[in-house]
């Protein structure tokens, strides 16, 4: 059994001008120890999709439809005590701002320590203390018995990341969901921080949900991609499978625009004009307008396109998807392909 399933997961925000459909039928799995990457434009719906999954979401937000199975149960179905059993517990989060996350005014010891505290009532001080510094020593944070003590401004940018996905990892998780964990850092403390979720995830046997716009950071850290447009799955498949033969338009052009991971010879492209609006998204496939390959085929105006299996383990919400296999490589160039 998967560790998570989501299952046609749809939701809703009520807005002045109408319903906005945010999610519509997305449906996932990830088994233990795994690590899926969701990648996709702003506004597609990888945030909403793991606030359900936290059961966090804006009180303008409905669930209308869908499961959310943690080893089975589903947890919309959860009381909110329940919940808060589960938060933090089995499943932690990290957000795209540290500074959201942390407390400014209270010491980033106390902070941690105050995650432990909140599952595990019983522990003495000394042993809250000794798992906070052995969890920031763990994820990188030199001199931590000293550090611990100090106030989130006296941290950087990265390492207040650090301390975040500490604060996810000290009551030893199953999964842990990171939204945008290194946009809001500079490239090299990104790669720090996506080398610190790499190797959480190897000692500690967690499973990973990492979102972001990048598909390079996503390739660097997952196994499986999930490519998100309009709150719709457009595809999915293994991480090296993406840059091969990936089917959907929308994945390519993803890849090409890029910087340094088209082949050298192809200029880079940004992709023509914008996701549609959600308050009315129009018939037929919801990239229509932006795509290179619909002309000609009347269906791509007028039906949602089906998730078709092009692979083992490789679907994409294209008419054309089978008929899309000769489009060549996009593998970057110099990629060793080995990364974690
Ligand atoms: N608080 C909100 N109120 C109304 N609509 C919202 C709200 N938050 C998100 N949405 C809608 O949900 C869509 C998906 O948002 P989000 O999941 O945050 O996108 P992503 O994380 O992929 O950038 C947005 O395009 C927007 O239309
Ligand atoms: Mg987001």
């Amino acid at each position: 059994m998967s560790l998570l399933e989501v299952r046609d997961l749809s939701v809703e925000f009520d807005t002045l001008d109408g319903p906005v459909h945010a999610v519509r039928d997305l449906s996932f799995s990830l088994d233990a120890g795994e690590s899926l990457g969701i990648v996709g434009e702003s506004g597609s719906g990888k945030t909403v999709s793991v606030l359900t999954l936290m059961r966090l979401l804006p009180s303008n937000a409905r669930v209308t439809s869908g499961q959310v199975l943690l080893d089975g149960t589903d947890i919309l179905r959860l009381s909110e005590k329940q919940m808060r059993a589960v938060r933090g517990k089995r499943v932690s989060m990290v957000f795209q701002d540290p500074m959201t996350a942390l407390n400014p005014v209270e010491r980033i010891s106390k902070q941690v320590g105050n995650t432990v505290e909140y599952h595990d009532h019983k522990a003495t001080r000394q042993q809250v203390r000794r798992r906070v510094v052995e969890t920031l020593e763990s994820v990188g944070v030199p001199d931590a018995e000293r550090r611990a003590d100090q106030y989130p401004h006296q941290w950087s940018g990265g390492m207040r990341q650090r301390a975040v996905i500490a604060m996810a990892l000290i009551n030893e998780p199953e999964l842990i969901v990171a939204d945008e964990p290194t946009t809001a850092l500079d490239a090299t403390v990104q790669a720090q921080v996506l080398d610190v979720l790499r190797q959480a995830r190897a000692d500690r046997g967690c499973s990973l949900v990492l979102i972001s716009h990048d598909l390079g950071v996503v390739r660097e850290v997952a196994d499986d991609v999930l490519v998100m447009y309009a709150g719709t799955k457009a595809e999915y498949c293994d991480r090296e499978t993406i840059f091969a033969d990936a089917r959907h338009p929308y994945t390519r052009a993803l890849i090409r625009a890029r910087p340094g991971w088209g082949p050298r010879t192809e200029r880079l492209f940004t992709i023509a004009g914008r996701p549609p609006d959600l308050l009315d998204v129009p018939e037929g496939c919801p990239f229509v307008p932006r795509c290179t390959e619909s002309e000609g085929l009347q269906a791509c105006r007028t039906t949602v396109p089906p998730l078709l299996e092009v692979g083992p383990q490789h679907v994409a919400a294209c008419h054309r998807a089978r008929e899309l296999d000769n489009l060549g490589d996009l593998t970057p160039v110099g990629a060793d392909g080995g990364a974690g």
